[in-house]
């Protein structure tokens, strides 16, 4: 039974049928998901965020995985956000139409989908607002901005805590704190509206790694950053230290889709009497920064990026934001591939544990630098393990020096080479040792460089001698007490 705060009656559909192509109202919704589940009860799990809208209508999510409800090592996870915008509905349906797809195809033996499935960990949240969808449904579905917010008219979009500011704070004065910055915010510049907080908390537990999040209204796929370096509402190009990766993960989605990459589309803004083709986003590969296009504060995308280790981008899945019925099923079609190569593109780059001699540590941080140019180039956005030392780290093809550091271990290189059309991670594995046993242990000093062979472990003579520094005036400092 639902309840929900904002409408007198609500009917919850108990009967399911085969999937069809339909605006499928807030009661339906769950009901498309169960549906899915029952018919794939072994890889499938449907949930809900820790609160629902303001309005009552709780936030189902449906996780894909052949071993739903928990995190595997090794096992990279990725999500799909829909209809953040409630007047943008493509999105919701399409997630919708992947779910049902998903199962269908497992069940049906599709050895691409099966791969996937076991290797991948895919959650999907069809609507971040409900109730904007609720109101621009009621409204007729016409309107450019009605029902883009949720019921206390806050745009979702901007309601996120502006990282990009402290990021930027930090690029200025020269610190090279690059990553989980939440910890980092004193205040908030608004209020968090319920279905931020939700998303919010589930983007902080889930060791996400890819995402990206569905609007409408132009046909583009936008990467991060979304705000400007000058903090101006201008049109600049707002690069994140992880530039190159996203222009392919937003590449992937527009060259596997229909036409968003065609040069010869019309653009969705474009009117035939003068040349205002500013925005044809076709000519240049369907792809744009998103502060390029314009600059906005307080967006999901560099939230995930800044917050966590999860990569997001933004789609932009057409020029109409309320897409008609007759067209739900023709948009499908569109977007299925590209929807699947993005999914597959949380299998790029590296990945691996990190130990020491008793087990798995948990935030240890990797940061990588790109030695495939002349000059090695680091790439300052560090990534960290999580609860079973697991790492991802999404990297474009090239080669890398990669480090593992945890505070009280001597930090390791390795070296390595990342390859073009990959299904799985290349895995790259760290044993740490604790720097108090160094002095007990002469072996170390054979883990000197003996060249740059792929994965071979060395230790920066550098970091070296800063840290048996370090662990000598610690000593020191115990031993006076
Ligand atoms: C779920 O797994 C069980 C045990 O492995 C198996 O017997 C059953 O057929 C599976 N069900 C489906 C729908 O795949
Ligand atoms: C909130 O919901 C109510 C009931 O559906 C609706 O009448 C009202 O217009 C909504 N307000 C906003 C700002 O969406
Ligand atoms: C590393 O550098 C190469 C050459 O400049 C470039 O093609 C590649 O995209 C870079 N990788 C990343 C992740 O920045
Ligand atoms: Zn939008």
């Amino acid at each position: 039974m639902a309840y929900y705060l904002c409408v007198g009656l609500a009917f919850l559909l108990t009967t399911s049928a085969e999937f069809v192509w339909k605006h499928h109202n807030n009661e339906q919704l769950p009901v498309v998901l169960e549906d899915v589940h029952r018919r794939c009860p072994n890889i499938t799990r449907v949930y809900a965020l820790t609160e629902p809208s303001v309005c009552g209508v709780p936030l189902y999510v449906i996780e894909f995985s052949d071993n739903p409800g928990f995190h595997q090592p090794y096992k990279p996870e990725v999500k799909y956000v829909g209809n953040i915008h409630g007047n943008e509905v493509l999105g919701r349906e399409l997630l919708l139409g992947l779910a049902h797809y998903l199962c269908d195809q497992y069940n049906s033996r599709d050895r691409r989908i099966r791969a996937l499935i076991h290797s991948t960990r895919i959650h999907l949240l069809p609507s971040m607002n409900p109730d904007g969808w609720q109101l621009s449904t009621d409204t007729g579905g016409v309107d450019y901005l009605i029902g883009r917010t949720n019921n206390h008219s806050v745009d979702l979009n901007r309601n996120f805590p502006d990282l990009d500011a402290i990021t930027f704070e930090y690029e200025r004065q020269g610190i090279n704190h690059n990553n989980h910055l939440l910890k980092d915010l004193t205040r908030l510049a608004a209020p968090l509206e319920p279905e931020t907080r939700a998303v919010m908390r589930w983007i902080m537990s889930v060791p996400f790694v890819l995402s990206a999040a569905m609007h409408g209204g132009d046909l583009v796929a936008n990467y991060p950053y979304d705000e400007s370096r000058s903090g101006a509402p201008v049109s600049e190009y707002s690069a994140s230290p992880d530039d190159d990766t996203f222009r392919e993960l937003a590449s992937t989605y527009a060259d596997a889709h229909a036409d968003m990459a065609s040069a010869t589309r019309r653009g969705c803004h474009t009117t035939s009497s003068e040349d205002s083709d500013t925005y044809n986003f076709g000519k240049q590969g369907g792809v744009t920064n998103g502060a390029a296009w314009y600059s906005l504060k307080g967006g999901m995308q560099d939230f995930n990026y800044l917050a966590t280790n999860a990569f997001e981008i933004t789609l932009e899945l057409g020029c109409d934001k309320y897409t008609k019925e007759s067209d739900l099923a023709k948009e499908w079609e569109r977007n299925r591939e590209a929807l699947l190569a993005y999914l597959w593109k949380v299998h790029v780059g590296i990945k691996g544990i990190v130990t020491d001699d008793s087990g798995f540590i948990q935030n240890a941080i990797i940061s990588v630098v790109n030695i495939t140019g002349p000059v090695p180039r680091p790439i300052r956005h560090d990534v960290t393990t999580g609860a079973y030392g697991d790492y991802y780290r999404l990297l474009t093809p090239g080669h890398y020096e990669v480090t593992a550091n945890y505070p009280g271990y001597f930090p390791v290189s390795r070296v390595v080479t990342v390859p073009r059309h990959q299904t799985v991670a290349h895995i790259l594995n760290f044993k740490l040792e604790p720097t108090t046993s160094w002095f007990d242990d002469e072996s170390t000093f054979g883990l000197y460089p003996h060249g740059l062979r792929d994965g071979q472990p060395r230790i920066y003579k550098r970091s070296l001698y800063e840290q048996v520094a370090n662990s000598l005036l610690e000593r020191k400092d115990t031993a006076k007490q």
